[in-house]
């Protein structure tokens, strides 16, 4: 089959990765895309964020089926334009990607369905949030209902801090603009995270590995967070015991209560108290993707196109193959301001040592390969235990070069 991706970064590139190994991929295309999809299938320009350019590439290149990799086009609708003109596509209704398109929204089902999660109270009031912020005191976390690219949750570990946040959202500034004209505060959960990825083809699902993501700019989970530093899968934090709670716990009642086709991403905090959901996300997780995908066994490919047609059944499920981590090699002073356009070298070298490079944040200019974003590339290792997978991971992004290329040196060590 002729199959369409769209996405451009390390997660689509992971995505590809796997589909090209599909012996049912005839051929692959892909839009966006970036200058690593590219080596792969053919790429196409175009504004994500609306699902008619999405269709009409479909129809124009005659794809036999679509995937897509981030939340932007789901929430916007692309699965209902696609079914309307009878296309066949991967991923949750616009209705459905609202677990992740809306906090409100997915705070609400929560409660109704009796999913475990923190406590929470939702305000589009300035002056109720900081009534309610005086009876909970610090720590607690305020949240911007909408998308807000990872950055509209604020964990707050003081009063001041707390009310700073509501301000920010709620006052006259509006810092996250319409995402933060309604705001969620919430119980703060303590606890380890963990990225739980359900494949569901609306009644049934298969768990991919659960994954561990490392947020913080530095070792040690300090600074800033980030889009995600690095990853590994599977993570241990997640025993048999934990995962069998994660299921019935979360997520079938999840799938009970919404009809449900694509990838769920659920957040989990593992708490002293069992499983508690932190978020829903309506896509898979960047980095953790570009772990996850290099231990599954199965056809990729055939996974998702069975879970497009409510036959996931039909697939086995299998257990994860290895160990695999990524390490992500960021530009020098992301998550705030960077620098472009620095050359990139070492990517052959890197792919010797048996590490897979996937492009985030790469362009091409005049044939050299450059940094063009904060997130540059992903370096994968995969081996029969985590140190094996991340001494191959490591081993690669010492090879690699850019100007002012920063990296975590503790990835996975949690699960050491
Ligand atoms: P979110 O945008 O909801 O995924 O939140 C981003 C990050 O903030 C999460 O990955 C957690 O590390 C942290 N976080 C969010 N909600 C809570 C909470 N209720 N308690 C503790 N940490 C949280
Ligand atoms: N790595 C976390 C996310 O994709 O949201």
């Amino acid at each position: 089959m002729k199959v369409l991706l769209i996405g451009s970064g390390g997660r689509e590139h992971a995505i590809a990765h796997a589909i090209k190994k599909s012996p049912l991929c005839d051929e692959l295309i892909c839009a966006p895309g970036n200058p690593g999809i590219a080596t792969l299938g053919k790429c196409f320009g175009v504004e994500v964020s609306s699902p008619e350019e999405i269709a009409d590439i479909a129809k124009r290149e005659k794809a036999d089926f679509t995937i897509i990799g981030p939340e932007i086009p789901l929430v916007a609708g692309v699965v209902d334009e696609f079914k309307k003109h009878g296309m066949l596509i991967f991923g949750p209704s616009k209705e459905a990607a609202q677990l992740e398109g809306s906090k409100a929204f997915s705070k609400e089902f929560m409660k109704k369905h009796n999913i475990p999660t923190a406590a929470y109270e939702t305000f589009t009031d300035l002056q109720k949030a900081k009534d309610y912020l005086k009876e909970h005191p610090a720590p607690i976390v305020v949240k911007a209902s909408g998308l807000a690219a990872g950055k509209g949750a604020v964990v707050c570990m003081s009063d001041k801090e707390a009310l700073n946040a509501v301000e920010e959202m709620l006052g006259e500034k509006a810092v996250f603009g319409e995402s933060g004209k309604t705001v969620v505060i919430e119980e703060f959960m303590e606890g380890e995270e963990a990225s739980i990825f359900a494949v569901c083809d609306g009644k049934d699902y298969i768990l991919l590995a659960p994954a561990q993501d490392h947020k913080r700019i530095f070792d040690d989970d300090k600074g800033p967070n980030t889009g995600g530093m690095g990853a590994y899968a599977p993570a241990p934090l997640v025993n048999k015991e934990m995962l069998e709670r994660i299921k019935k716990e979360v997520v079938e009642p999840t799938l009970q209560g919404i009809e449900y086709t694509g990838i769920l991403f659920i957040g989990i905090m593992v708490t002293k108290n069992g499983p508690k959901v932190v978020e829903y996300n309506c896509r898979l997780g960047d980095p953790e993707t570009q772990a996850v995908l290099e231990v599954y066994k199965g056809d990729l490919l055939d996974l998702f196109y069975k879970a497009a047609q409510g036959k996931i059944k039909e697939v086995a499920e299998s257990e994860p193959n290895g160990y695999a981590a990524v390490v992500v090699m960021a530009s020098e002073g992301y998550p705030g301001k960077y620098k472009g356009a620095v050359p990139i070298s070492g990517i052959k070298e890197a792919q010797e040592k048996g590490a897979v490079v996937l492009h985030a944040g790469t362009k091409i200019k005049f044939g050299e390969l450059q940094t063009a974003g904060g997130r540059v590339l992903g370096i994968v290792g995969k081996g029969d235990t985590l140190a094996q997978a991340l001494d191959v991971a490591y081993s690669g992004v010492k090879a690699i070069h850019f100007d002012g290329a920063h990296y975590r040196t503790d990835i996975g060590k949690k699960g050491l």
